[in-house]
């Protein structure tokens, strides 16, 4: 091992760390049992010493086996059922036992990212010249790795791209992934800029008990919902892994690169791979690592390696990019940008997110006006009283009612949100009238999609689909 690979600890968390540390204490003393050469367990004791200087620089404390890192962290106001350190966030698992959902300024402090506040939202208006969008305004975007960088370059005229992504697991997607879908959108529209969107059906086939050709159809099927989204087909690319990584030479050297970068023991560390899982599961990292570099484009940017690039996504996935940051400078690329956005809750509540694996926490896109109707009215968790008379007297608690919390994400005017809102904790506005108006959001947006799909042909998916040059200057 080299040196590089302690200081890749430097974008770990704490956690993530120790578990690196512990692999590799283990790995000195089997080395010693088994009385390898010197040289080898020299160096791996060196590298031993040099992550125990990283976590101590990190932590303020001392490595030792057996005492995982404290956190010392401040926990904000966090209302009825926060347990310190419960919160579960992988791209895999989304828990927590709080009822308003994720801690997520606990989330960005563990991560180590940084916040999006007011000064990063009116300077994005600023150089875009648009009022920012209402998930940033209100804070559903609420964190970002190196946002201000990439609106240096910008601002001195120096473009950059936009990588977002999807694992199609199945048919049909559910309302929380549009989220980074519509986000994308009005990125790619305000800055003018080309987007990539990969698709990792090579993903979905380690990860699901699933065919490859299923995972494929998927990705087809889940394509067409991400195309009528309304992305502009000149400056969008979006690509199957199982199709782009045997076409495209420059991707696959770009995946092999981060292969060579990053050790058995980092990935462990970071995505909890065990002895046991696949080896297909443990070198996909470096898949969804490689669209964040340029070069893995060329027919886009023509070979240029220096195009900075932007992720938008949920938090789930900062692994992969935590991981792909940390390797970036060391393959002699630009780290990726981020911009995280919140999870769209399930119907039972925010203590999870929706997710398609659980049909009843989802409200997908396929659904009709009245699943729609019946699914809210039945499982939407409340925030009302268990009467009209408690309700009318002490009113509803909207930070955790699921209802309230969709129509933060979908309804657009501001004014009419907040009214909704005083309404509902004042009590004048009842649990069914609150329902009922999520219900008038959602069927007409969700309709207005399945009429944009239907217009996607199996030519304009083949378009997008093709690797081919967009609308782009740097
Ligand atoms: P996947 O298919 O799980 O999710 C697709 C995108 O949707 C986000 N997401 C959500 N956002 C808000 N609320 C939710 N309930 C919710 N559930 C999912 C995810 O964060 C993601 O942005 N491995 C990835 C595919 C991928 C990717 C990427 C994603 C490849 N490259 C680059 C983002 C950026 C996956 O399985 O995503």
């Amino acid at each position: 091992m080299s040196e590089c690979q302690a200081d890749a600890c430097e974008l770990l968390t704490p956690m993530e760390i120790y578990k690196t540390l512990t692999a590799q204490g283990n790995k000195v003393r089997a080395l010693k049992s088994e009385n390898a050469d010197k040289a080898d367990i020299d160096t791996a004791v060196q590298l031993l010493l040099k992550m125990k200087c990283e976590y101590k620089k990190l932590t303020g404390q001392d490595y030792k086996a057996g005492c995982p890192p404290t956190e010392d962290i401040t926990s904000p106001e966090n209302g009825p059922g926060s347990e310190d350190g419960d919160d579960v966030v992988d791209p895999w698992n989304v828990t927590t036992n709080n009822a308003k959902g994720v801690d997520y300024d606990k989330l960005i402090v563990r991560f180590g990212s940084s916040k999006i506040d007011k000064e990063l939202v009116d300077r994005i208006e600023k150089v875009t010249g648009q009022q920012a969008h209402r998930f940033l305004r209100r804070g559903i975007f609420f964190s970002h790795r190196d946002m201000h960088q990439v609106l240096d370059a910008y601002e001195k005229n120096k473009s950059f791209y936009l990588y977002t992504g999807r694992g199609p697991s199945s048919e049909a997607m559910h309302v929380g992934h549009l989220i980074p879908f519509i986000f994308t959108k009005w990125l790619q529209e305000v800055f003018n800029i080309p987007l990539v969107i990969q698709m990792t059906d090579d993903e979905k086939y380690l990860w699901k008990d699933l065919t490859l050709e299923e995972c494929h159809r998927y990705t087809v099927e889940n394509a067409r919902d991400i195309i009528a989204c309304g992305f502009d087909v000149n400056k969008t690319f979006i690509f199957s892994d199982l199709d782009y990584m045997g076409m495209s030479p420059s991707f696959y050297r770009n995946v092999v690169k981060v292969q060579k970068h990053v050790t058995f023991n980092q990935v462990k560390g970071i995505f909890g791979f065990t002895d046991s899982d696949c080896i297909g599961k443990i070198s996909f990292p470096a898949i969804q690592a490689a669209p964040s570099f340029s070069s893995s484009f060329p027919q886009i940017f023509n070979g240029r390696k220096d195009v900075p690039c932007l992720i938008p996504c949920a938090i789930d996935q900062d692994p992969y990019f935590r991981m792909t940051r940390d390797v970036a400078p060391r393959i002699g690329y630009i780290k990726p940008a981020l911009l995280h956005s919140t999870f769209f809750p399930a119907l039972q509540g925010a203590q999870t997110k929706m997710s398609a694996s659980d049909p009843n926490s989802s409200i997908f896109l396929t659904d009709t006006p009245k699943q729609i109707k019946n699914k809210i009215n039945k499982h939407a968790f409340s925030g009302g009283k268990d009467t009209i008379e408690e309700h009318r007297q002490f009113g509803g608690n909207a930070d955790v009612d699921v209802s309230f919390m969709y129509l933060t994400f979908f309804l657009d005017d501001d004014e009419q949100l907040e009214k909704i809102r005083q309404d509902y904790t004042s009590g004048a506005l009842l649990t069914g009238e609150l329902k009922k108006c999520l219900i008038e959001t959602l069927q007409p947006m969700i309709s207005a999609h399945q009429d944009r799909r239907k217009q996607v042909t199996d030519e304009i998916v083949q378009q997008f689909m093709t690797p081919r040059k967009l609308d782009f200057e740097y």
